[in-house]
């Protein structure tokens, strides 16, 4: 019996909550239940439309008739098994007579109450492309980079050279026109100051090591808390049993403060929130560009806000350099952050709407043959 949509609504003491198999039932995102040896035991009705097969047809079926046996979805699926818990697969691709060749983001979760079952979410290639520009702050990254060292080799010499200049200028220099050299001085700095953060993005080599997280947050909840933040409550709901993260403490701290001071910035100065969060989630894998290997990266830290949400035109854009909607904005903190994501080998998303925006950081553990007196280091 397929228990998506052959099942009755049943009697539950919650009388006003829609059952829960309907709502499996009407969602868009093809759901399937898998048996201990991969027979479809439930489809909804996406998940009949995906494999363009009723489910009386795919009852009589196992998967393996329908992808090929080598596809990496039934590694997802034995690992679901082995593990027992949650893996997501966000670069599948699947390819049968049937399905000709499609991307699919794969979700396998167990079934406590079938032994042996998986459900398994696959959700289609243009749905997937809303991670792949997620994803393409990568892309952002590598543009940047180049820009970056071209701007500070060209502008920082002759630079210092004019801040010089107007400096000694000053000091012989009537009242009005040490004004001037004051502001040349100053707009000097500006300048400085816009080079010295573009050079952030010119590719230097990376020290990556075992980072206490929680330790990394409670710097930036301080210096936020201390500053642009002052006046807004900040929640921290963290995951105490989170092992340490592989990382770069300097450019955890340099994201974390840029995704806390866009969220201080976007919130109602009155009853803002900002929520800093951690967790540990088995399932986040993701492809090692050039390589057939899967990073794993399982722990996640989460900067959640109850601003407004992010503007519809800059999302296609979010990661690119000098996307603004601030006056006075350069554009440049989420540009940094997806340049020093990247350079982590982490992975970043983003969910906004109304009342709630959420940025994702999902980091690596250390290497499983890290000697055990480095695993403590906060460095
Ligand atoms: N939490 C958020 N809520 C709403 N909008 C956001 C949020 N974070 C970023 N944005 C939007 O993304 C844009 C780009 O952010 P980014 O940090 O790159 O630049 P900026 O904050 O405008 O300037 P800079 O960080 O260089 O001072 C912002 O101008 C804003 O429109
Ligand atoms: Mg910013």
């Amino acid at each position: 019996m397929n228990i998506f949509t052959r099942r009755k609504p049943q009697p539950t003491p919650d009388a006003g909550l829609p059952d829960s198999m309907a709502v499996i039932s009407a969602l868009p995102v093809p759901v399937v239940v898998l048996d201990a040896e991969n027979r479809f035991c439930s489809a909804n009705p996406a998940a009949e439309q995906f494999f363009q097969l009723s489910f009386s047809s795919l009852a009589q079926i196992s998967l393996k008739e329908l992808i090929p046996e080598d596809s990496r979805l039934f590694a997802l699926v034995d690992q679901v098994r082995g593990q027992d818990a949650p893996v997501s697969d966000h670069d599948l691709t699947l390819e049968s007579p049937r399905l000709h060749r499609t991307g699919v983001a794969a979700h396998g979760a167990p079934l406590p109450e079938l032994p042996g079952a998986v459900v398994l979410t696959l959700q289609d290639g243009s749905k997937a492309q809303k991670l792949d520009r997620q994803l393409n702050f990568r892309g952002a990254a590598r543009g940047a980079s180049a820009m970056a060292a071209m701007l500070a080799h060209e502008v920082k010499n002759p630079l210092s050279g004019i801040r010089g200049a107007a400096q000694l200028l000053e000091q012989s220099a009537s009242e009005d026109d040490r004004e001037l050299c004051v502001l040349i001085q100053d707009e000097a700095d500006r300048i400085r100051n816009l080079v010295e953060r573009m050079e952030m993005f010119s590719d230097r080599p990376i020290e990556q090591g075992a980072v206490n997280i929680h330790e990394v947050l409670d710097h930036v909840r301080r210096i936020a808390g201390r500053g642009f933040a002052s006046h807004l409550r900040i929640v921290e709901d963290y995951d105490p049993s989170l092992p340490p993260v592989w990382g770069n403490r300097d450019f955890l701290i340099q994201i974390l403060l840029n995704l806390v001071k866009n969220a201080a910035e976007a919130v109602d100065p009155q009853n803002g929130e900002i929520v800093l969060s951690t967790a540990y989630h088995h399932g986040v894998r993701i492809a090692v560009p050039g390589s057939k290997e899967r990073v794993h990266l399982p722990l996640q830290v989460s900067v959640r806000d109850n601003g407004p949400g992010i503007e519809e035109d800059v999302r296609a854009t979010l990661w690119e350099p000098f996307v603004t909607t601030k006056q006075g904005g350069q554009g440049l903190g989420l540009a940094m952050v997806a340049k020093l994501v990247a350079d982590q080998g982490a992975l970043i998303e983003c969910d906004s709407r109304p009342g709630r925006t959420v940025f994702r950081l999902s980091l690596p553990m250390p290497p499983a043959d890290l000697p055990a007196s480095l695993e403590t280091r906060t460095e």
